[in-house]
C-alpha cells in the first residue's frame, strides 16, 4: 500500500493548493513580440496570461486592449487600467523605436524578431517576484533585474550595448519597477478573486483505453486517454492490481480549445501480458473515486461494440418482422371492404 501511495503523494504534491484553493505559484505576464520587417516597419503583437490562461489581448489597428472574460479587469478600476495601458503603449513604442535607431549600431539585420515576456510570480505568504526577460531572434539576450537591465550572454556584445542604452533611462526603470512590485501582484490578485468560478471550476476527465501502434509480433502498446479534465494535475498510471507498472510513457498534459486538459499514458508489453492490466485515473474532480479501466479480452470498447450492436440487430429484426407481416395483412384489409 505504501509504494501505491508513495508515488501518488509525490505526483499529487507539487499541485498542493493554496488556502485559496489555487495551484500554486501563480503568475500573470505580458507577452509582446515584435516582428521587425525593415527600418521603418515592425508589427507586434501583444497577450496578458494568467499562468497559462490567456486573459487579455491585443487588438493591433487600434493598439486597444481586448478583454477575453468577463473578469479580465480583475478589481482595477477603468481609469486604473487605461493609466496602465497607456504605460505599457508608451514603454512598447519607444522600445520598437530604440531598435530601429540603433539598427546599425547594434549590428542587427532584418528582418528580426524580438519578444518581451514580464509580470510577477506569487505563491501566498510569501513576496511577489517581478521579472521581465527579453529574447532576440528566440534566444535570451536580457533580463530586468534588481532595477537595471542585465545583458544575457547569449545576448553576446549586442546584448551589452542595448542594456548600456537601456540603463540611461532612470525614470523608466523606476515604472518598470512600480509596475512588477505593486501593479501586478496587485492585478493578480483581483483577477484571481474575479474570475474564482471559472478558475476553480472542477471538470472530470472522461477516459478510454486504446492500443497504440504496433511495436512489433508478439507485443502490444496500451494507451490510456484522459480527456477534458480541468484544473491540469492529474495522476494516470497502468497498473497491475495495486503495482504501479515500470516503463509508463506519459504525454506532454495538452490543452482542448475550451481549456480543458488532455494526457495519454501509453505502456508496451507483451500481448500475454495485457489481460489483468488497469489504467488508473485519479484528478480532483473525482473526489476519492478514482477510475478505473480494465485490459482485457472484453476490453471495454468490446462492450460499448456489443452494447450498441446487439440492440441495433434486434432493432433489425423487429423492423424486418413488422414489414413481413404488413405486406401479409395487406391484402387482407384490402379484401376488408369487399367482404
Ligand atoms: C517595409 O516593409 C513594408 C512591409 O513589408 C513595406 O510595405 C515597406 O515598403 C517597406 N519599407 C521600406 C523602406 O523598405
Ligand atoms: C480593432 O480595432 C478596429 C479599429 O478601432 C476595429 O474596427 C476592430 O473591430 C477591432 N477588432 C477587434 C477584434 O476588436
Ligand atoms: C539583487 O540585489 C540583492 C540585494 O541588493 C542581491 O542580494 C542580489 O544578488 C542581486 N541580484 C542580482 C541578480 O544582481
Ligand atoms: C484588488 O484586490 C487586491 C487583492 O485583494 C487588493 O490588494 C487591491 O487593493 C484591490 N484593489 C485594487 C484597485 O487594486
Amino acid at each position: 500500500m505504501l509504494f501505491l501511495q508513495l508515488p501518488l503523494l509525490l505526483a499529487l504534491l507539487p499541485a498542493a493548493d493554496s488556502e485559496d484553493g489555487f495551484q500554486e505559484p501563480v503568475s500573470f505576464q505580458i507577452i509582446h513580440i515584435f516582428s521587425f520587417y525593415n527600418h521603418s516597419w515592425e508589427h507586434s503583437v501583444g497577450s496578458g496570461w494568467l499562468g497559462e490562461l490567456q486573459t487579455h489581448g491585443m487588438n493591433s489597428s487600434s493598439d486597444t486592449v481586448i478583454y477575453l472574460w468577463p473578469w479580465s479587469r480583475g478589481n482595477f478600476s477603468n481609469e486604473e487600467l487605461m493609466e496602465v495601458a497607456r504605460l505599457f503603449q508608451t514603454f512598447f513604442i519607444r522600445f520598437a523605436q530604440a531598435f530601429h535607431n540603433h539598427a546599425i549600431q547594434w549590428m542587427l539585420q532584418y528582418p528580426f524578431e524580438v519578444q518581451i515576456a514580464g509580470g510577477c510570480k506569487l505563491r501566498f505568504g510569501e513576496a511577489s517576484v517581478g521579472f521581465v526577460q527579453v529574447a532576440f531572434q528566440g534566444s535570451e539576450f536580457l533580463s530586468f533585474q534588481n532595477n537595471s537591465w542585465l545583458p544575457s550572454p547569449e545576448g553576446g556584445e549586442t546584448a551589452q550595448l542595448v542594456c548600456r542604452l537601456f540603463n540611461l533611462y532612470q525614470g523608466t526603470q523606476e515604472i518598470i519597477h512600480r509596475l512588477l512590485s505593486d501593479t501586478c501582484p496587485r492585478f493578480l490578485l483581483g483577477l484571481l478573486d474575479a474570475g474564482k468560478a471559472y478558475l476553480q471550476r472542477q471538470v472530470r476527465p472522461e477516459a478510454w483505453l486504446s492500443p497504440g501502434p504496433s511495436p512489433g509480433p508478439g507485443r502490444l502498446v496500451l494507451v490510456c486517454h484522459a480527456s477534458g479534465f480541468y484544473p491540469k494535475p492529474i495522476w494516470v498510471t497502468w497498473m497491475r492490481g495495486e503495482r504501479e507498472q515500470q516503463g509508463t510513457q506519459r504525454s506532454d498534459v495538452v490543452p482542448h480549445a475550451d481549456g480543458t486538459w488532455y494526457l495519454r499514458v501509453s505502456l508496451e508489453v507483451e500481448t500475454r501480458e495485457a489481460p489483468g492490466l488497469s489504467c488508473r485515473v485519479r484528478h480532483s474532480s473525482l473526489g476519492d473515486q478514482d477510475i478505473v479501466l480494465y485490459w482485457g479480452h472484453r476490453s471495454s470498447v468490446g462492450w460499448i461494440f456489443l452494447a450498441v450492436t446487439v440492440p441495433l440487430l434486434l432493432l433489425a429484426g423487429l423492423a424486418f418482422w413488422a414489414r413481413k407481416r404488413r405486406t401479409l395483412c395487406q391484402p387482407a384489409s384490402s379484401h376488408l371492404p369487399l367482404e
